[in-house]
């Protein structure tokens, strides 16, 4: 049968009004042959499940951010300390025009609403039916099981775009990327023989070889017990993944270990992705990770909140609570950080002990988009400060199987602060401090000459092992081993670089504290003046320990940087005469 004329345009129209975007090439955006590592494809899945989805738009100008980031934190610099607003930093984030115009007539042509979920709008979220998202992305979600813990999650190994809109969009997430449970557990050690008759504030250093308590960490590091006086200068410290922090338990802790301060003392709460902070630990049993495994990740968040409640003496401290809801697929540490760029309360220095154990478990574009949401905090002039993790060599947990050394995530992203682990009354770099470099960030100029002094140290060793022009980590260090704390009335030991990052964040509030009242600017993104002379020379440099894995002694410290030590350890009276107090 001949089509008049007529009728074979209407036809056409109407397949054209049906499906506008089948004329459109689909090109392949992201794939990969098969997931990470400890993941297995276990179903497909169900078509009319929704999937919460988010787009992440090309920014209009990251690299403008970067250049005004180290502008106002290089303290040569007349900018220096002059933060910027949300406002300015959307400026430089936020999508062109044609690139919204691109990107929202394709969602329409599909009726798919959407809602952008950072400040600037270059992030949106859509939510769609697996069908939807499989026939408009060329995708096959399936279902994904985490075999360790058995948690399952709906990944795709590909997704296509059409052709137009390749320069307008980064990725869409979570898709391709299989994000395992994120590290954050001490060594849980022991509980501490040692039954203290009284509380141990005046009795360091004699003791602190054996254990760290928060006396002992004011008079290694020349710590000031006198309380901050500045209200609004906030300390925040991370949790994720259902870790709490206890007031009992802090309470107990306060008055074992700081009879001089209110042993009331507490914190502010903050929750996203439906985080809380239960305070009975029966409602942790309910958890299916186990009641034995919930207690002690409790205890562990419990002393980092104690840790900094106990050493920044006086300043305010807010436990900022990710729940397991995160729409992010990155357990809520991309949503914390969304958030806190929108608030204008947010704390002068954020403190995680968290970690992913392989940056490339994230993939590259992943990792990026992250590590830039951490510049724009940092721009705001937040000290953003992580644990570097407690595999030595071999990334942020213990078991991996490596022949090159891993890079955790985000201790390579260059603009954070990475803390390592040092022990000892005269300190040594832990065997568990994890350093090395990026294998995705390259050496940023801060760190450029130390990072090719130590890479010539080392000469052909290790060879292929790792990426001499990435950038390295970690940028300092502090103790981390044989830390008492209080679990569920019971005295405790931990240790892991997750008891180090509270340790220095809690000195960096104390610092903006005295900034504050003195009327000066707060430090911001710390690491050009931690690299500049004056800031290295208020450091420790730690010169002795290695941080063995795959196979391997790791890397030694050495004078000067070095991948387990960074640039050494703190010294506060140093540190107050070389911010300018
Ligand atoms: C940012 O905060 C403002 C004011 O609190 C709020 O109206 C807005 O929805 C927030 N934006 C995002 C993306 O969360
Ligand atoms: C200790 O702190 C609590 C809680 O903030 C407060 O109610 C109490 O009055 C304080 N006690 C003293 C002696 O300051
Ligand atoms: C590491 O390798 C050893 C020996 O080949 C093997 O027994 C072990 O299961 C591996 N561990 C992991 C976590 O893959
Ligand atoms: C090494 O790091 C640099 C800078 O990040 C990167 O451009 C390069 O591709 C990396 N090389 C390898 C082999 O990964
Ligand atoms: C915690 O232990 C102390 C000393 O062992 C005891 O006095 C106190 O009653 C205990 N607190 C709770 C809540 O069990
Ligand atoms: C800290 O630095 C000061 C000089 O500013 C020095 O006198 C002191 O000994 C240092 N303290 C430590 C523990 O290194």
């Amino acid at each position: 049968m001949m089509l008049s004329a007529t009728t074979f345009l209407a036809a056409l129209l109407l397949i054209t009004a049906a499906k506008p975007m089948a004329p459109c090439t689909m090109v392949v955006h992201e794939s990969r042959a098969a997931p990470s590592k400890g993941f297995v494809q276990s179903a497909g899945a169900p078509a009319e499940q929704e999937l919460t989805l988010r787009i992440a738009l090309k920014q209009n100008n990251i690299a403008g951010l970067q250049a005004e980031l180290y502008k106002v934190s290089d303290p040569a610099s007349k900018f220096y300390g002059q933060h910027l607003s949300t406002e300015e930093v959307a400026e430089f984030v936020k999508p062109t025009d044609e690139t919204l115009a691109a990107v929202s007539s394709w969602l329409s042509e599909n009726k798919i609403s959407s809602k952008p979920v950072t400040p600037a709008g270059d992030m949106l979220e859509i939510k769609i039916p697996v069908s939807q998202a499989n026939d408009l992305l060329s995708a096959e979600f399936s279902v994904f099981t985490h075999v360790k813990t058995g948690r399952t999650s709906i990944r795709t190994l590909q997704y296509s775009l059409p052709v137009p809109l390749t320069q307008h969009i980064e990725f869409l997430h979570p898709t391709t990327i299989f994000t395992p449970p994120l590290d954050s557990m001490p060594r849980f050690v022991a509980v501490n023989p040692a039954k203290r008759a009284t509380p141990g504030f005046d009795d360091a250093p004699a003791s602190c070889a054996s254990t760290i308590t928060p006396a002992c960490l004011q008079a290694i590091y020349g710590i000031p017990t006198t309380p901050a006086t500045q209200t609004s200068n906030t300390l925040g410290v991370a949790g994720f993944i259902n870790e709490w922090a206890n007031q009992a338990d802090l309470t107990a802790f306060l008055t074992r270990f700081r009879p001089d301060i209110n042993s009331s003392t507490t914190f502010a709460l903050e929750t996203l992705d439906g985080g809380s902070n239960p305070q009975d630990s029966s409602q942790a049993g309910t958890e299916a990770v186990g009641t034995v495994l919930v207690h002690s990740l409790q205890y562990y968040t419990g002393m980092t909140s104690k840790y900094t409640v106990g050493i920044a003496t006086g300043v305010p401290v807010t436990f900022i609570s990710a729940g397991e809801d995160a729409p992010d697929g990155l357990e809520g540490f991309l949503d914390m950080i969304t958030l806190l760029i929108n608030d204008t309360n947010r704390p002068n220095v954020l403190s995680t002990s968290y970690s992913f154990n392989d940056e490339t478990d994230l993939g590259i574009s992943v990792a990026s988009t992250v590590c830039n949401t951490y510049l724009q905090l940092s721009a705001l002039g937040t000290s953003l400060i992580f644990s570097s993790g407690d595999g030595g060599v071999s990334g942020g947990g213990q078991s991996a199987n490596c022949t090159n050394f891993v890079a955790p995530f985000p201790a390579g992203c260059p603009f954070i602060t990475t803390v390592g682990s040092t022990s000892g009354i005269t300190e040594v770099g832990v065997f568990f401090s994890s350093g090395g470099f990026s294998n995705y960030f390259p050496t940023p100029d801060y760190q450029a000459g130390d990072v090719a002094a130590y890479v010539a140290s080392l000469g052909t060793t290790y060879a292929g092992k790792y990426n001499g022009s990435g950038r390295g980590f970690p940028d300092v260090s502090a103790q981390g081993m044989l830390f008492e704390t209080v679990w569920d009335n019971l005295s405790v030991l931990a240790d892991g670089t997750s008891c180090s990052a509270p340790t220095f964040a809690s000195i960096i509030a104390l610092l903006n504290d005295e900034l504050v009242a003195a009327g000066k600017p707060t430090l911001g993104f710390l690491n050009p003046f931690l690299y500049s002379p004056a800031g290295r020379a208020a450091l420790n440099d730690i010169t002795s320990g290695i941080n063995p894995g795959c196979g391997t002694l790791g890397f030694s410290a050495s004078a000067g940087w070095d991948p387990i030590t960074g640039l050494g350890t703190p010294n506060y009276t140093a540190l107050r005469t070389a911010v300018g107090l």
